[in-house]
């Protein structure tokens, strides 16, 4: 049950007793900026269907619209891009916004560094200033970028000078998909080879999708490296986006831990970079089916059925978080629903996300009445405790206000979610889906 309270900012959540019906999932946001990016670097003309119309992706679009790319108005069904080609984005007439997306910055900004002769100032949003932009600049600058910034180009607003880059092989201290997607960008338009090693496998639809366009692209998986050959050109493509894992995980933990539940997710991406949320479900002892797997564009996908659970306690480390680092919050919310203990470690990164999501969440599933624990890398959550309705606040981060409707839902009593909106981010649907599953619509 879902109510908006005087100021409209604010959601009333009560608590029900399960989530049944469909759900299809909305595009992926990884894939839909990239679909966004490599059509506006390409040659000839590239469709994406499924786009994900959430904000990040509209803030890439406005982006590269402003650097002269033709991107039809955007909708689920069809979008048209007339790609300008590699190298000749044009000077765009005002500072780029990348709004709320450290992606659309991050993997921006190794576009412009290789496009010489141009001048590009690119910001964000307040989380987005806040966020270290030093993990691409300073390989950037490696391959003889000129960036300049805020804390010693730590910090947006940025300025670039695009110029003449050499490739590299930069050995990534984060495993970060936006890090090494950056450099593979700045790569296409570097003398040379430009090679990324991370500590663990990150995801790779850049690479995927670099492949589908035309570039040259060696990957060693064994070696947690890729690579990508200069001056490879690129051709527009026909995209399908898959829906995003990290959306459906918000329906996995609800559909789990809400008794009489019973939801089909159709559409899920599911590239095994993204699947740690599938894998650490079921080692809870979640009840999850994968329905009509497939593979559309390169990407593998299927529907997914959850039906409730009891779920126990577990760890979360290693080399798994990067596939499931959006996830965490979500999971956090199972791991208070599970019987016994629950430590995830390794996630230090998650405090540089859209907000600090380790406080966040140790901060908002407090206020309900869990047991955490708040490491340097991660939480300690002691489950099984019932939640009781609060007032709690997404931090105006997306996953944070999702993954708090779900934990709310199978609380005792009401809660009150300020700043609930900010949803729309990567889920612009989400709050009408769960008026229509929880039965409250009807
Ligand atoms: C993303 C990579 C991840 C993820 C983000 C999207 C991407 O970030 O958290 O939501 O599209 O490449 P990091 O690369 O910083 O881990």
């Amino acid at each position: 049950m879902l109510q908006t309270d005087s100021s409209a900012r604010a959601l009333i959540v009560s608590p029900v007793s399960g989530l049944r019906g469909q759900v299809r999932i909305p595009g992926d946001k990884s894939i839909s900026h990239r679909a966004l990016m490599l059509g506006s670097l390409a040659e000839g003309e590239t469709t994406i269907q499924g786009l994900l119309l959430g904000e990040d992706p509209r803030s890439t679009a406005a982006c590269f619209r402003a650097m002269g790319a033709e991107i039809s108005e955007l909708n689920t069904d069809w979008v048209r891009i007339q790609g300008i080609g590699l190298g000749q984005l044009q000077e765009p007439m005002d500072v780029l916004n990348a709004g709320n997306s450290g992606t659309t910055m991050r993997l921006m900004l190794g576009i412009l560094a290789g496009h010489a002769g141009r001048f590009f100032a690119v910001t964000g949003d307040g989380s987005l200033r806040s966020r270290p932009m030093r993990r691409v600049v300073d390989p950037l600058r490696l391959m003889g970028a000129q960036i300049w910034g805020r804390a010693g180009g730590n910090l947006a607003p940025l300025a670039v000078q695009g110029g003449s880059l050499k490739g590299i092989h930069y050995h990534s201290p984060v495993a970060s998909a936006q890090v090494k997607s950056c450099l593979l960008l700045a790569g296409l338009l570097a003398e040379g080879t430009t090679q990324v090693t991370e500590p663990a496998l990150s995801r790779d639809h850049s690479e995927r999708m670099l492949r589908a366009f035309g570039a040259e692209i060696k990957a060693d998986p064994e070696e947690k490296t890729v690579a990508v050959v200069g001056g490879s050109r690129l051709r527009g493509q026909a995209v399908t986006v898959p829906g995003d894992i990290s959306s459906a995980a918000f329906w996995l933990v609800a559909g789990s831990i809400l008794p009489e539940s019973e939801l089909l997710l159709e559409n899920v991406g599911l590239n095994p970079t993204r699947t740690g949320v599938l894998e650490v479900l079921r080692e809870m002892g979640a009840d999850i089916q994968i329905e009509n797997a497939r593979e559309i564009a390169g990407e593998p996908l299927g529907n997914l059925r959850v039906r409730s659970a009891p779920l126990r306690g577990c760890t979360i480390a290693g080399d798994r978080i990067p596939t499931l680092i959006d996830e965490i919050p979500v999971l956090a919310v199972a791991a208070a629903f599970a019987e016994g203990v629950t430590v995830i470690r390794d996630a230090a990164e998650l405090r540089v996300k859209e907000s600090d999501r380790l406080a966040a969440m140790a901060q908002e599933l407090g206020r309900l009445g869990a047991r955490v624990r708040e490491h340097p890398d991660g939480l300690e959550i002691q489950g099984g405790i019932p939640l009781q309705g609060a007032e709690v606040d997404s931090h105006e981060d997306h996953r944070i206000a999702m993954s708090l409707m779900v934990a709310a839902l199978g609380a005792q009593g009401s809660t009150t979610l300020a700043g609930a909106d900010c949803a729309r981010i990567s889920y612009p649907d989400f709050i009408p889906t769960l008026q229509r599953v929880t039965g409250s619509l009807g």
